[in-house]
């Protein structure tokens, strides 16, 4: 068992540990640098006897200088940095007309060339090289991690297990731009025989947050507002019945088609959805609606059968495909492409692979998902800011900003290594945001003059709509986009308490008035938002955060955190169930502590009363 100190700084809330003094730690280890990576041990609970062990990243010499480099980096302020138009230029990058200027991040070249080395140090290129490949990278589950194979041309290949796993994604995606079209065309019909015009989409988590967010990012773009030919798409994901009454609001079960989207077929709170819904149509149309109103998506079409759904209904997709990186299977493409038609869809996907080409191909240092999650690592594990806000001056990413939380926290919200070792720095960001400018009225008082949070401003160059009011100095477009720029330099540059003094504001007001500036932050810029860009958009992000994971050296594919949760809902289940059927109280002997007990017996009284 390799003796595991904890170093001093670990304790420091939100700071990266400072790694021992790198050469004594390993001589104690018996390591040289050159065999920093890993030695073969005896093993433990978590890592069989005979593999590699490897020293937490944070022990490296390339983390260590990162750790001294933060000295240099606080000492310097954006407002000086921003002068710099050499600086600018070597900051910003570019791919396919996506803009991105991460000239406002407290970075300088010296910083960016060191995450490099730590990049390189963590084998960045090796863990992209096997996900790409298909190799079992989600060690706790066994699986691979291919979501990069749902947006693959046709005449590609990535093989699985010894299968190339491309014409399978095919096969269903021509199923549902068969299926699409028929619906679309009016040729498949519900039960009384009428056009089903209206969808709803029963799914929570990554089977609900993505295809939500390219549904709104989609809904006014003109091309597909036209293809949508006046049908709805509504979402359920909440058990909350409120949720329910309003996706079915005003909805007629003749004319709605319904699918249920989950990856396991088992998730308590869409099965629960899915039988409500069912009988909301059954006990109009009658059983054998079920046919033609109820199809699902899902990977367990064992499970769809038993819930009643004809298995011909289903649009499959794969273990290797994790919920919160599903979207560009049918778990977004099918009702999307209902919505939208499957061209759209078709675009939508080409835009993921192009960024995930970009993103397997190009060197490091000009590889964008990359470079965000470095910085991301910079800013969270070096310089102890917790929190990241997307905030997209746009209303049609209004939704982003959930599905990218998903993403992020439940893929490296994590406290142990992938090896299951605990890790000797904080992994992971609270993200959070809102659209711009509503955000401005809302929080952006305590990113301005509270705690540090790293923003990350995404701009529309031309929007879907266009407003201009006679009169007016600018459209309501460029009114956005003057907030999107304004604000990114209000945090980095601020406004010093000479200047408020120049402008004759009162002494007493200076400490509040005063901005103390160089809070950082990353401008993306997209040329438009059609199909494709918010294809690139996502996979930007879902790359980016694959990149933090391998660095940080988690498992950024499970997500075990969510399941206790599960088990105890499903004993205070059991229990309601057995106090409302036998009208009695929960007791001392059911099991839960004094606090629980009374607020579960407060909520039965008050059904009761
Ligand atoms: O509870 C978390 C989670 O497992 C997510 O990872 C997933 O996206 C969601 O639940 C829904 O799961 P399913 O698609 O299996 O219903």
């Amino acid at each position: 068992q390799l003796h595991r100190r904890t170093p001093a700084a670990a304790r420091r809330p939100g700071r990266a540990p400072v790694a021992p003094p790198v050469h004594a730690a390993q001589a104690q280890l018996g390591l040289t640098d050159k065999t920093h990576d890993g030695i073969v041990t005896s093993g433990n609970a978590y890592r069989p006897a005979g593999t590699v062990k490897r020293l937490p990243i944070a022990y490296s010499p390339e983390w260590n200088a990162l750790r001294e480099h933060t000295k240099e980096i606080e000492s310097l302020h954006l407002r000086d940095l921003l002068q710099d138009e050499e600086r600018t230029d070597s900051l910003v990058r570019e791919h396919n007309s996506l803009y991105v200027d991460f000239s406002r991040q407290n970075v300088t070249q010296t910083t960016l060339q060191l995450l490099l080395n730590l990049a390189e140090r963590a084998k960045l290129r090796t863990k992209m090289n096997a996900m790409f490949a298909g190799e079992h990278i989600n060690n706790t589950e066994d699986r691979a991690v291919l979501h990069t194979a749902l947006r693959m041309p046709r005449d590609e290949q990535v093989f699985v297990d010894g299968k190339d796993v491309v014409p399978d994604v095919w096969e269903v995606l021509d199923k549902i731009r068969d299926f699409t079209e028929r619906v679309r065309n009016g040729e498949w019909v519900g039960a009384t025989g009428k056009p089903l015009t209206d969808v709803v989409a029963i799914g929570i988590g990554g089977s609900y947050l993505g295809p939500l967010f390219v549904h709104t990012a989609m809904q006014f773009d003109e091309q597909c507002k036209n293809l949508s030919q006046g049908r709805k798409l509504r979402f359920l994901a909440n058990v909350d019945p409120v949720d329910v009454a309003k996706a079915l609001n005003g909805l007629n079960p003749e004319t709605t088609l319904v699918i249920v989207i989950s990856k396991t077929f088992t998730t308590t709170e869409t099965m629960l959805n899915a039988r409500t819904v069912r009988t909301w149509l059954t006990a109009e149309l009658g059983q054998e609606a079920v046919a033609k109103h109820m199809v699902a998506v899902s990977t367990n079409l064992k499970l769809v059968e038993e819930f009643g759904i004809d298995p011909n209904n289903a649009f499959g997709f794969w273990d290797w495909v994790g919920g919160r990186y599903s979207v560009t299977s049918a778990v977004g493409i099918l009702p999307l492409a209902l919505q939208y038609g499957f061209e759209k869809m078709e675009e939508f996907l080409r835009g993921a692979h192009d960024i995930d080409c970009h993103f397997r191909d190009t060197p490091f240092q000009d590889n964008i998902p990359v470079l965000m999650g470095l910085i991301s690592i910079w800013n969270s594990t070096f310089l102890g800011r917790s929190s990241v806000a997307v905030l997209p001056y746009c209303q049609a990413l209004s939704k982003f900003p959930s599905h990218i939380q998903q993403v992020a926290m439940e893929s490296v919200g994590k406290q142990v290594s992938i090896d299951g070792e605990p890790l000797p720095f904080k992994a992971g960001e609270i993200y959070f945001g809102e659209p711009g400018t509503n955000g401005q009225h809302s929080f952006y008082q305590l990113i301005h003059q509270g705690r540090v949070v790293p923003c990350e401003f995404i701009g529309v160059v031309k929007s879907q709509q266009s407003v201009y009011l006679k009169g007016e100095l600018v459209s309501n477009h460029d009114e956005l986009m003057c907030n999107f720029f304004a604000q990114a330099d209000a945090l980095a540059i601020g406004k010093d308490s000479a200047t408020l003094r120049s402008e004759g504001v009162p002494e007493y007001l200076i400490p509040h008035k005063t901005f103390s500036g160089n809070r950082p932050s990353t401008s993306l810029l997209l040329p438009s938002l059609t199909p494709f860009r918010v294809g690139q958009l996502l996979a930007l992000y879902e790359n980016r955060v694959a990149t933090q994971g391998f660095i940080w050296n988690v498992n950024s594919f499970d997500q075990w955190g969510v399941e206790l949760g599960k088990v105890l809902a499903s004993r205070v289940r059991t229990m309601m169930h057995t106090a409302r059927t036998r009208s009695r109280r929960i007791t001392i002997t059911d099991g839960f502590n004094p606090s629980t007990r009374k607020m579960i017996n407060r909520y039965l009284d008050g059904k009761n009363q």
